[in-house]
């Protein structure tokens, strides 16, 4: 199946890039702060990514653990990334003027990365995208007097087209993550969806030009994975015909693109709990980093993904390839599973004991992951009555593992279970 790689590998870098990494206070600046064309062009005019390179990028991801790349090509602000035949607007008429596209698409490539493109369907610049209640200029009543005559089918072929270029000017693409429709939510006037985005024949041609891509649940109608975004799922999701692939999306700060001043980071301990939270539920992670407006990951998020790679490096197996388990893991703890493994994802460290129930008679042998170091196993034995030193039994079922007084100094320690064979 040419798209199982996607729950496979299981962690991959977003990348929100673009004009708002100048102003460097979110990606929405220019809605937040009701910013008109004209005001936001001082950033296209100093557009100069002087220090880009994108494959200091992937490697930065590929060390991190993560095997997939999806890049922003415009977002909402309208700016494309590439040298669109279409529009003006876009980064070879600023004064970097060169498509930054290609050589990240190359980058990926050569670091054996899995290449996804993000493409808002919105579009705050484009003439003839009516204006809405998310729009910028939502409150302008001279503004939206002004636009009362647009035809959002012009817009729409404008958007079909440059998916075409997307996806016939740079090779394979794996990953489209469309972004995003908001038709009758009540709050926000105008909203748009399926319709307005002609989504049908949209992801016909998608599909039709690339025909082993991906492609998220954002045009209005299903696609091939849920985005959960900014939150961790209570459980495995599911769609109407069951479960589904899911990927949630996460910030490092809380914005998407470069804030300057947000100081508000996840440390590297919580985003891995976060990762193996949702391989534990049969989801991926998608995290993403805000380079600057010289194309630099910051230090700050460069420090992370470090952090990150070095948990990963150890602990890659009980990520790649695994999925939900079929058993149910103590409190304070994680299992994610790929066949006969089971992986103890401990998230605090007990004193000497971790009590698995069900697990009695099913485990061969066990190791602490970071170091291949032998784990105790305790058999129950109901008969075993608690006194001085020497605990109780456990509930008929439960395997207990004797712990090491010291916790690895890992991010998160983790046991591999090898299970028997089921009888
Ligand atoms: C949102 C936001 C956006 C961000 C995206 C990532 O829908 O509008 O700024 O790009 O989610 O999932």
């Amino acid at each position: 199946m040419s798209k199982a790689w996607f729950r496979h590998e299981r962690f991959g870098m977003f990348i929100h890039w673009g004009l708002y990494a100048l102003p460097a206070r979110h990606e929405w600046v220019k809605n937040r702060e009701q910013l008109t064309d004209e005001q936001y062009d001082r950033y296209f005019e100093r557009f100069d990514a002087d220090l880009y390179d994108p494959r200091e990028w992937a490697r930065s991801a590929r060390t991190a653990g993560m095997r997939y790349v999806v890049l922003t090509t415009k977002h909402h602000d309208g700016f494309c990334l590439w040298d669109s035949a279409l529009t003006e607007y876009k980064v070879t008429n600023t004064p970097y003027g060169r498509d930054l596209l290609t050589p990240f698409v190359e980058a990926c490539r050569a670091e054996g990365l899995k290449v996804g493109f993000y493409h808002s369907l919105i579009d705050w610049h484009h003439p003839s995208f009516p204006i809405d209640g998310l729009h910028p200029q939502g409150d302008d009543e001279a503004a939206k007097a002004a636009a009362a005559g647009r035809d959002i089918a012009e817009y729409r072929t404008y958007l079909h087209g440059q998916i075409r270029e997307l996806l016939t000017g740079f090779g394979q693409i794996d990953y489209l993550f469309f972004d995003f429709s908001y038709a009758g939510r009540p709050q926000t006037w105008g909203g748009k969806g399926a319709e307005e985005w002609g989504a049908e024949e949209l992801l016909a041609m998608v599909r039709e030009l690339q025909p082993d891509i991906l492609v998220n649940d954002r045009t209005g109608l299903p696609g091939d994975f849920v985005t959960p975004e900014q939150y961790q799922p209570a459980g495995p999701m599911t769609g109407p015909e069951g479960p589904i692939a899911w990927e949630a999306c996460q910030t490092l700060n809380g914005s998407w693109g470069y804030d300057r001043d947000n100081l508000d980071y996840k440390s590297p301990d919580l985003l891995l709990r976060m990762l193996i939270d949702g391989v534990s539920k049969d989801g991926n992670l998608l995290l993403n980093v805000g380079p600057t407006g010289r194309g630099l990951i910051d230090p700050r998020a460069e420090g992370t993904l470090a952090a990150i790679g070095d948990w990963m490096r150890l602990h890659e197996r009980s990520i790649r390839g695994c999925g939900a388990p079929e058993y149910v893991a103590p409190p304070d703890c994680r299992y994610t599973q790929n066949g006969d493994r089971l992986y103890l994802h401990l998230f605090s460290w007990p004193f000497k004991h971790v009590h698995l129930p069900g697990l009695a008679g099913r485990v061969r042998y066990a190791q602490l992951l970071s170091d291949a170091s032998e784990i105790h196993l305790v058999e129950p034995d109901l008969s075993r009555l608690h006194e001085n030193t020497q605990p109780g039994g456990q509930p008929a079922g439960t395997l207990t593992l004797q712990l090491p007084v010291r916790r690895p100094e890992v991010a998160v320690p983790v046991i591999e279970l090898f299970l028997s064979p089921s009888a």
